[in-house]
């Protein structure tokens, strides 16, 4: 990936956030039947998305911005970035209904329109396998790491 784009604040994020990731894809891996696929809404330039596909090999990640982004990565379990506004109409999202695992979201929310965070929530219903997990993570650089938001979402 680009050094430019390299955060010190999304490395910092990184490892509660596969602490967090780590149960979920574990439990997935029970519940769910075939290849594991995840979709990250909000990636930026990929940081946490490259960690994501080194840490869970067995998952294919694909990562979406709303301004399109180019993650080079060199791993194979990444598909192309996808160019998607959390806030706009399902139909815009141009990714099949029950075709995810897993969908993590991860410091969106607290910087965007509440139309957003609603776009993403009914997005994920569809988006979902029966049994899928939508995990959100907001980590408030202002606030103590106790206080980061966690929030997971299982459809039914
Ligand atoms: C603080 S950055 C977080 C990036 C990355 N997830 C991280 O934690 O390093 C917030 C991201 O949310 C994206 N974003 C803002 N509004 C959005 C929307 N409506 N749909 C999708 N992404 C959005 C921004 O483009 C930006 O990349």
């Amino acid at each position: 990936m680009d050094p430019k784009l390299i955060s010190p604040a999304a490395a910092r994020n990184i490892p509660p956030i596969l602490k967090a990731l780590e149960p979920l894809v574990q439990s997935l891996e029970t519940s769910q039947k075939g290849p594991l696929r995840a979709l990250e809404v909000a990636s930026g330039p990929g940081q946490h998305l490259i960690a994501f596909a080194q840490t869970f090999p067995n998952v294919t990640w694909t990562p979406s911005e709303v301004n399109e982004e180019n993650i080079a990565s060199g791993l194979t379990n990444i598909e192309p970035p996808l160019l998607i506004d959390a806030s706009s109409s399902r139909a815009e999202w141009k990714i099949s209904d029950a075709s995810m695992d897993l969908i993590v979201n991860v410091n969106m929310v607290h910087i965007s329109p509440w139309s957003a965070s609603q776009g993403l929530f009914a997005a994920s219903g569809n988006i979902l396998r029966p049994n899928g997990l939508l995990s959100n993570l907001d980590f408030d650089a202002s606030l103590k790491s106790s206080n980061n938001h966690i929030l997971v979402y299982q459809k039914k």
